[in-house]
């Protein structure tokens, strides 16, 4: 259809017949195609934000390190774990200054620090508060953003939001 043709469709015919023949013309212009654009997350995740090949959920609930991991898995995501700085100021950015747990934790070793998805803790970037990892009260062995985004460890029961990230959905345009 040409463009003229298309004016006088919008002037005689609902919105509804218009798209409907778009469709017929164009197929690969349906919404689910516009949606991943507006939601790289996907339609029904819009809760989620997108950063860099990422989808990540930050909680509006306050959970203990556990039960937040569990509350991410079942949404096949687990915690954050945060790979450089320029995650670290995506994830402050949205952190509001408040406590979010991330997939770190020492408590299968003290001192052994461990990220969820298997990144390699000693090879990779950190961004500890001054005088922390420092296990106080020996009963310190999970992570949350804290002070100004920077990471405290605290003991894994203690309450507070927490951050899930999983890749991309695989039919995702950003998806590569
Ligand atoms: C300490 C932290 C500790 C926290 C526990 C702070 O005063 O500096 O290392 O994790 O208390 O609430
Ligand atoms: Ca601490």
């Amino acid at each position: 259809m040409d463009e003229e043709e298309l004016q006088d469709d919008l002037r005689l015919f609902p919105v509804s017949s218009i798209s409907s023949k778009l469709h017929q013309e164009k197929p690969e212009w349906n919404f689910s195609s516009w949606d991943s654009f507006l939601f790289p997350c996907g339609a029904d995740s819009r809760e989620w934000e997108y950063f860099s090949g990422n989808c990540y959920y930050f909680s509006l609930a306050r959970l203990s390190w556990e039960r937040a991991r569990e509350q991410c898995r079942e949404r096949r995501a687990d915690l954050a774990a945060v790979g450089s700085f320029a995650e670290q100021q995506f994830l402050m950015s949205r952190a509001r200054n408040e406590r979010f747990w991330i997939g770190l934790t020492d408590r299968n070793s003290e001192g052994d620090w461990e990220w969820v998805d298997g990144t390699d803790y000693k090879s990779s970037f950190t961004f500890w508060q001054e005088g922390e990892p420092n296990d106080s009260g020996n009963n310190e062995d999970c992570a949350h953003l804290w002070i100004s985004g920077k990471w405290n460890d605290v003991r894994c029961t203690f309450e507070c939001f927490f951050v899930c990230e999983r890749p991309l959905p695989q039919k995702s345009p950003f998806s590569h």
